[in-house]
């Protein structure tokens, strides 16, 4: 028994996905990228929020969970955040706070170099 309890905790975990991956999936999956930007960079009046304070954007979100919102505009964000869990509000937060240094580790790859004095 104690084998098969250990051989599924460690199958579960090896499919669990890293914070980071799920609150990319949920950016996606929830349309958040419609308003704040497949980038995080903002459209229009909707703020940007890539590399923005995890604490911040975790505040933020459960109070617009909880129906509250500073001004008007905020009001818009309500809809969006009354489904969110726990779970999905870190997970968000830390895409949010680790996006440019996570996007721009996958752009700018230090294991790849050109060899060569490059032909001048
Ligand atoms: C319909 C457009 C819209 C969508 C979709 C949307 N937001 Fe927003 N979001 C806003 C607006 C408007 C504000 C408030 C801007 C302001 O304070 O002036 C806001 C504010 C925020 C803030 C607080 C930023 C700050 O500076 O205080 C966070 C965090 C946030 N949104 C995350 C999300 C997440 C995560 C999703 C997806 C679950 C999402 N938003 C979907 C429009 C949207």
């Amino acid at each position: 028994m104690r084998f098969i309890f250990l051989f599924l905790l460690f199958f579960s975990f090896s499919h669990a996905k890293t914070a980071y991956e799920s609150g990319k999936i949920l950016y996606m999956q929830k349309g958040c990228y419609s308003c704040h930007g497949t980038k995080l960079e903002g459209v229009h009046k909707y703020p940007y929020l890539a590399n923005r304070a995890k604490g911040y954007m975790i505040y933020k979100l459960k109070q617009f969970r909880s129906k509250i919102s500073d001004n008007q505009q905020q009001e818009m964000m309500i809809p969006f955040a009354v489904d969110l869990s726990d779970d999905d509000i870190e997970n968000l937060a830390t895409y949010i706070n680790e996006f440019v240094a996570q996007e721009s580790s996958e752009k700018y790859d230090d294991s790849y170099q050109i060899h060569g004095d490059g032909g001048s």
